[in-house]
């Protein structure tokens, strides 16, 4: 059902304040909260990392998830017309960009999906691929570098998505995300319950909690703050149009920057709950914590294994937890993608849901097949760099420079107030735009470029 219009041509819109908020909400919260998240927590000095990061996601995060679904609402169009800035030619160097980054970061998000529902399925069929050998790294391993077997749940977990995107914004994203969102919050408050009363959960709690002077020793003020930076943006999922697309699904009674202080809310406290759920059960198993994909497909077994039969459904209902938080995630960087082609071309909503799952699909087994020795290069790392460290922050900065050049600061603030009382807070999110933001995500970038080149800092 259409209910927008832009130039004529009609435009899908959410059906309901709640379903955009699940939808966004589902955007946001993903692997980041959940692998990520719990484990640069505690490495970057617990307590001290935690109060940082929530100063950061309040002034960065939601300054740009907020310029973000205020350019979209603005435009009503997807992001290659959003970013248009020639009148009579149209360029659209900053669109292209938020078509380049979703597209390299869904290619290997599909991938880590795929991983996923391998888990799943074993878990389901009682956990024993992992159980019987005992040796989770090896298991995984073996899995991630296998080319068929790793390509078909990189293919399920595509179609995973295709299922839901085919419907549109408000049958498809909308309806799945309501039901989707709220489910993986209360699995996420049991499996944190179970974790917490689990023997010798109190060190991870410490670890996760207590402030940590000595990392802030070792690392210094200057790289935790930028680690809270550079996972407040991938977190948030900003810096790439998601939320401008979503936003450009918005009808004008929505009050942005109340939604966009709830998505912020609502990302940081699945984070510090996924904190609570796995950091204690780890340390319980007397595991160290380790990062990204070695805490889910490594740690995490050997957890479950202590627990018995109830490691088992403990392990279904996690697998299904950050099977809902990816899958979601996923959905949003592909409509992306679907909504310029679908705007741009005349292949309608299944054709081009057809066209970028198929392109995608492609890519994605191209590096689902880069876990092995079939392609010698980590392209998942490749890809995750490279969006993380560069377009991400790029791409933040110059929609700062569009929005003031191109839409103007009166214009934005206007439509940021439609529905909403605050001017105060405009003229702050005004000045965060123009001043604070971009130079504080010029900071991030040549931090981590440094940091990546291996320059100590
Ligand atoms: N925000 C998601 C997470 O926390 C990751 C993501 C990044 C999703 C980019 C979409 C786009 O995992």
């Amino acid at each position: 059902m259409a209910d927008l219009v832009n130039n004529g041509q009609k435009r899908s819109a959410w059906s309901s304040k709640f379903g955009f908020l699940m939808a966004a909400v589902g955007s946001a919260v993903g692997l980041g909260n959940i692998w990520r998240f719990p484990y640069i927590a505690g490495q970057y000095g617990g307590a001290i990392f935690l109060i940082i990061y929530i100063i950061v996601v309040a002034v960065l995060g939601f300054s740009m998830l907020t310029l973000e679904l205020v350019i979209g609402r603005n435009r009503n169009a997807n992001v290659l017309d959003a970013f248009e800035m020639g009148k009579k030619k149209k360029i659209t160097p900053i669109g292209w960009l938020c078509i380049f980054t979703p597209f390299l970061i869904v290619s290997y998000y599909n991938v880590i999906g795929g991983w996923i529902v391998k888990y799943l399925v074993g878990y389901i069929g009682g956990g024993g691929f992992v159980n019987d050998t005992g040796d989770y790294s090896a298991v995984f391993g073996n899995f991630i570098s296998d080319p068929v077997w790793s390509s078909v749940f990189t293919v399920i977990f595509i179609a995973l998505c295709a299922v839901v995107l085919i419907f549109g914004v408000q049958k498809g994203i909308e309806k799945v995300s309501k039901v989707l969102m709220p489910a993986l919050f209360f699995i996420l408050v049991f499996v944190a319950i179970v974790s917490l009363t689990m023997d010798g959960a109190l060190e991870g709690l410490k670890y996760l909690f207590v402030p940590n002077f000595e990392s802030m020793e070792e690392y210094g003020i200057l790289n935790i703050l930028n680690a809270a930076m550079g996972q407040a943006f991938f977190s948030l999922s900003v810096g790439m149009g998601i939320a401008v697309t979503y936003g450009s699904y918005l009808k004008k009674d929505q009050n942005i920057p109340k939604s966009a202080a709830i998505i912020c809310g609502f990302d940081t406290l699945v984070a510090v709950f996924a904190g609570l759920a796995i950091i204690p059960a780890v340390f319980s198993a007397g595991i160290a914590p380790t990062e990204g994909t070695g805490l889910v497909f490594v740690a995490l077994p050997a957890v479950f294994k202590t627990l018995g039969g109830f490691g088992i459904v403990i392990a279904v209902l996690f697998f299904v937890l950050i099977l809902f938080a990816a899958w979601t995630s996923a959905i949003s960087l592909l409509e992306v993608l679907i909504a310029a082609v679908e705007e741009k071309t005349k292949l309608g909503r299944k054709g081009s849901t057809a066209l970028v799952v198929g392109v995608v699909f492609v890519t994605s087994i191209i590096v689902s097949l880069s876990q092995g020795d079939v392609i010698p290069t980590d392209l998942l790392t490749l890809f995750d760099n490279i969006t993380n460290k560069i377009l991400l922050p790029v791409t933040g900065i110059l929609m700062c420079i569009f929005l003031a050049a191109k839409i103007g600061m009166q214009n934005a603030k206007d439509e940021l107030l439609l529905n909403c009382k605050s001017r105060k807070w405009a003229d702050v999110w005004g000045f965060l735009i123009k001043f604070v933001t971009p130079i504080l995500i010029a900071f991030i970038f040549v931090m981590g470029i440094l940091s990546w080149a291996g320059v100590a800092i």
